[in-house]
């Protein structure tokens, strides 16, 4: 055994970990633990008054008369990239950088707050002379650069409602999700590049949204690097970046807007094959992104250098690169590639040329980063690090210890912090230097925010395993889906009544009172930390002509956490052979994305069928994780189950 390895085995005894005495020093949150207990809402209020700058003072705070449409701070006015740009720069730190941009290649931009807000104001002023007017969506599948916040910040300066998409995802998801919300207007880039190739973007959004009624104007952002061959431009429609904001009067105003004003929607994955679209509003969202970034990360805005490793497409990236970062004025990092391009230790080279003091990445990461070894940091100095966050998916032990030892250099308190798309900002984490961690734990709820845990009955759980719901409103929390309340109220509100939020995940709360995220309870995969539904790669799937049927499970995956596993069945004579089996991971990377290729394809000739005809999906999972079958007594076959056991103990042999 190595040295750290050694320590490792070691420190697996160790059960808690607390804050390092330079932290506790200086730092207390007891004054605002003591208010959110005491009256949660007037702890919201007084954080909304003193952390953002209001247009118009509010005066209602919480009006819970119509649960679940909650509303907060309804009266009151304010604009958010006022919140995020002109503020910062009327107190004279427009100098200041608001993100190191690196590129894949090397190359480097710092992008100063008043740059951000110059970039903003033209490109808003753009947008108006493309039509766009306060309520409309604007759509936006651009790379990690600079420009995507500054599209983001621009659509909320004039009230447009905006639709990131991961730029990991396939154009035609873009589609779908242009197609449903219709965008009127779609930014986009050229071509973009990853790990050295390059992939034309705008002629395959041109192939796949060409047709859609709705969008207007497609606005092209150049990117970085080398721009081979010609960029199809279609008069009238499409625009550059660079030349619309040139053209653009440099004053844009930031209009007052309610606080309840729509300010993105972000699409995720549910139950079902379609995907929801996650509606958030203006003040409350600032609010918990403003307040959570500051709180969890013990930010301070005048020396840290922060840098959140997700991409904007992601809440992560909304919350965490973009809002939170801006409206408390700090200094990011941002980096445009991948963990191992141009080698495995970019990220910590990185680290040590920007000085980064906060780094926020997932376990997925981590445990990657395991993989490779600890060479790679090994070759930097980390000694800038003073807090490290976690966030996606559970993180084990094990790998919160190589985080803690090997890149916190044992120094730095870990964040593991859980919330979700639809929480809007971070709802359980602990307090970087106040709260005292437990590998593996999420640990308590942050000021404001009640969860609890329900028994399948609805009876509260005070210790062991329940579903996790949040009893009362907070802020940041998701308004409705997108012109469906009523999709909105089933999935979220209708088990346990229209007040307790159902988050979708299982808990186990510990006698300290800490809570311990299990995972999902629905069909949705949590692959690297990224959210899939098992109903939309189903439906990818059986899209293919070669596929009759198809379910989608997850097993276990050491450093995914869960990848895809299917089962599929052929149409007519078809036998399932390698080439199908790659033919269908780039037919599911083409509809989807590339992160929701299957991992492993079982080839079945039947699938577990009730009587009724209905997949048995959790026999499929327990044969996926490895564990012993359930009862099988029901399916109309039950040899088929024997043989898809066999098929998956097969795969299994062969790979290893
Ligand atoms: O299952 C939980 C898991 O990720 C889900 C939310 O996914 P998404 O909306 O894509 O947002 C991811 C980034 C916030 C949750 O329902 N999850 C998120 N954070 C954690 C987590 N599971 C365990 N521990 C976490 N810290």
């Amino acid at each position: 055994m190595t040295d750290l390895e050694v320590a490792l085995e070691d420190m697996l005894a160790v059960e808690r970990f607390d804050p390092p005495a330079e932290f506790t020093r200086r730092r207390s949150v007891e004054a605002d633990l003591a208010a959110a207990n005491a009256d949660s809402e007037q702890f919201w209020a007084d954080a909304a008054r003193d952390l953002l700058t209001w247009e118009k003072p509010f005066t209602q705070v919480l009006d819970d008369s119509n649960p679940p449409f909650y509303t907060w701070f309804a009266d009151g006015e304010l604009n958010l990239s006022a919140n995020c740009l002109d503020r910062h720069v009327a107190a004279g730190r427009g100098d200041r950088v608001a993100f190191h941009w690196r590129g894949e290649e090397g190359e480097r931009r710092d992008v100063s707050y008043a740059q951000l807000l110059a970039d903003t104001e033209r490109l808003a002023n753009g947008l108006r002379g493309l039509g766009v007017v306060a309520g409309d969506v604007v759509g936006i599948f651009l790379p990690m650069i600079p420009e995507v916040a500054a599209a983001m910040l621009a659509c909320a300066r004039i009230g447009a409602v905006h639709n990131v998409v991961f730029g990991g995802f396939a154009p035609s998801a873009v589609r779908e999700r242009m197609e449903v919300s219709e965008a009127k207007v779609l930014i986009t880039v050229d071509g973009a590049r990853r790990k050295g190739r390059r992939a034309e973007v705008k002629a395959a959004v041109d192939a796949e949204l060409g047709d859609l009624p709705a969008l207007a104007h497609i606005v092209v952002v150049r990117g970085p690097g080398e721009h081979p061959g010609e960029v199809p431009m279609t008069p009238g429609r499409d625009i550059w970046y660079d030349e619309l904001l040139a053209a653009a009067d440099p004053h844009c105003p930031a209009v007052s807007l309610p606080a309840e004003h729509p300010l993105f929607i972000l699409y995720s994955s549910g139950s079902t094959a379609k995907p929801k679209g996650i509606l958030h509003t203006t003040a409350g969202y600032l609010l918990g992104a403003t307040y959570t970034h500051r709180m969890v990360f013990d930010l301070d805005a005048d020396t840290d250098v922060y840098w959140c490793s997700a991409d904007v497409g992601w809440i992560t990236g909304h919350s965490y690169i973009v809002y939170g970062p801006l409206s408390n004025g700090a200094t990011s990092v941002m980096y445009e590639g991948a963990p191992d391009y141009p080698d495995r230790d970019i990220w910590w080279q990185l680290i040590e040329e920007y000085k980064v003091t906060v780094f926020y990445t997932a376990p997925t990461a981590i445990r990657t980063c395991i993989k490779w070894g600890p060479e790679y940091p090994g070759r930097h100095d980390l000694s800038s690090l003073r807090v490290l966050g976690t966030v996606g998916e559970p993180i084990n032990p094990k790998a919160w210890l190589w985080y803690h030892l090997v890149i916190g250099g044992g120094r730095c308190p870990i964040v593991d912090t859980w919330w979700q798309t639809e929480t809007g900002s971070v709802l359980i984490s602990p307090l970087a230097g106040v709260t005292t961690t437990k590998p593996g734990s999420a640990t308590r709820a942050l000021p404001g925010i009640s969860p609890a845990l329900l028994g399948e009955d609805g009876a509260p759980v005070t210790e062991g395993t329940g579903i996790l719901v949040i009893t009362r409103p907070w802020p940041s929390m998701l308004r409705t889906l997108y012109k469906d309340d009523k999709r909105f109220v089933e999935t979220y509100f209708s088990r346990f009544g229209p007040t307790t939020y159902v988050v979708g995940d299982a808990a186990r709360l510990d006698a300290d009172g800490y809570f311990w995220i299990i995972g999902r309870i629905d069909d949705v995969i949590n692959v690297s930390g990224h959210r899939l539904s098992t109903a939309e790669v189903e439906s990818a799937i059986v899209a293919h002509e070669a596929v009759a049927e198809a379910a989608v499970v997850a097993e276990p995956d050491e450093q995914t956490g869960q990848a895809i596993v299917a089962f599929v069945t052929l149409a007519g004579d078809r036998v399932g052979d390698a080439s199908v089996e790659a033919e269908l991971r780039d037919h599911v990377a083409r509809r989807i994305g590339k992160l929701a290729r299957p991992r492993r394809i079982i080839w079945a000739d039947d699938l577990p069928k009730t009587r009724s005809g209905k997949i048995m999906r959790r026999l499929l999972r327990d044969v996926a994780a490895g564990r012993e079958l359930g009862d099988v007594t029901t399916l109309r076959d039950p040899a088929v189950m024997a043989v898809i056991a066999d098929r998956v103990r097969g795969a299994r042999d062969d790979e290893e």
